[in-house]
């Protein structure tokens, strides 16, 4: 019998527990801080976890992440020599795929641009429709979920890119990497698309230069993480109309603070964190499969490599 503890003041423990025990009937979920003999809990399942709660386990064999980044663990608090893994859930995956085709279409069929003339009543045709397959799509980061998004946008038609740390070929889609890689990358997107981890090589790159780099007029998405972007940079790239628009999800304080420029700003489009979500149906197996894997001394799907920060 597997003892699993929950240790998150944001995730629905019961959806979880109901999830989990489906698959595996005879699973033991208890529920921070009601833990019981710590002592027993092989397998942890966290999100921004109680401080001290994972100390008092000390037979634990694993610790899954309700969420695919790990940014928001506190390292300091992970034991030592405890394997972490990252959540990969399809329906995380498929939500963040129909957020960035629905970002790009809007912008590539300049939807903006008739919605303000269907509140003016005008009958404006706007100018010629773009050729998608002349239309560069560049998605930073094709991990997991980027290269689902990246493959999608792909079976649009679009003229996809992608970046990542390491050379990656993926059929139909144009590979950069590595520091040197950026300035090429970058030179061609008229839409480009964040979803990268937020470790110490990436947080802060979507500044000033980064901005520069793109095509005049390019289309930013961000549903990596706040801190991946300067956000003064950014509102100054969209006053010049160096940057003709943003779709921002994450945010570097969280809830955005009501003062704040984006809200109001004509080039930005912003939703509040929700670009997608776990779920526990279909999250499950993942953590299933991880606590077997360990279990039976197999490298576990996800498995978080700290030196890289992802
Ligand atoms: N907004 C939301 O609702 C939401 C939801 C889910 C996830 N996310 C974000 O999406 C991120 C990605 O998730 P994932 O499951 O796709 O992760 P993943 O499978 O680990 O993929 C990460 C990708 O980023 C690349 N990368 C990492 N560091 C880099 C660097 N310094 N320079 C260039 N590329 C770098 C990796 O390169 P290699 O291929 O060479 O390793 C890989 O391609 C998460 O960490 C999280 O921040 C946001």
């Amino acid at each position: 019998v597997t003892v699993l503890g929950f240790v998150s003041t944001w995730d629905r423990a019961p959806d979880w527990k109901a999830a989990l025990t489906a698959l595996e009937p005879g699973l033991d979920f208890r529920i921070d801080p009601e833990l019981g003999d710590a002592r027993q809990i092989e397998a942890a399942l966290v999100w921004k976890p109680r401080p001290g709660a994972l100390a008092t386990m000390p037979n634990l064999k694993v610790i899954v992440s309700l969420g695919a980044g790990v940014d928001s663990l506190r390292r300091e608090e992970m034991p030592a020599d405890v394997p972490v893994v990252r959540m990969i859930d399809p329906q995380l995956t498929r939500g963040m795929v129909e957020y960035v085709l629905y970002a790009v279409l809007r912008q590539h069929r300049y939807f903006p641009f008739f919605e303000d003339k269907q509140r003016a009543s005008a009958w404006d045709q706007g100018g010629p429709v773009p050729d998608t397959a002349r239309t560069t799509v560049g998605v930073m980061g094709i991990g997991v979920i980027g290269g689902a998004i990246a493959r999608a946008l792909r079976e649009v038609g679009f003229a996809v890119r992608g970046w990542s740390r390491t050379p990656h070929a993926v059929e139909g889609i144009e590979g950069f990497h590595g520091a040197d890689g950026l300035a090429p990358f970058l030179a061609e997107c008229r839409h480009a698309v964040c979803v990268l981890p937020l470790t110490p090589a990436t947080r802060g790159l979507i500044d000033a230069r980064f901005l520069s780099l793109l095509p005049k007029g390019a289309h930013l998405i961000n549903i990596g993480r706040g801190g991946h972007a300067d956000e003064a940079a950014i509102l100054a790239a969209l006053d010049s109309g160096r940057l003709g628009h943003a779709t921002l999800d994450v945010f570097h304080q969280e809830p955005l603070p009501a003062e704040h420029r984006f809200w109001r700003h004509p080039g930005v489009t912003l939703t509040p964190h929700v670009a997608s979500l776990t779920l526990a149906r279909t999250g499950a197996p993942h953590v299933i499969a991880a606590v077997r894997a360990v279990r039976e001394g197999r490298r576990p799907d996800g498995l978080v490599d700290w030196a890289r920060g992802y």
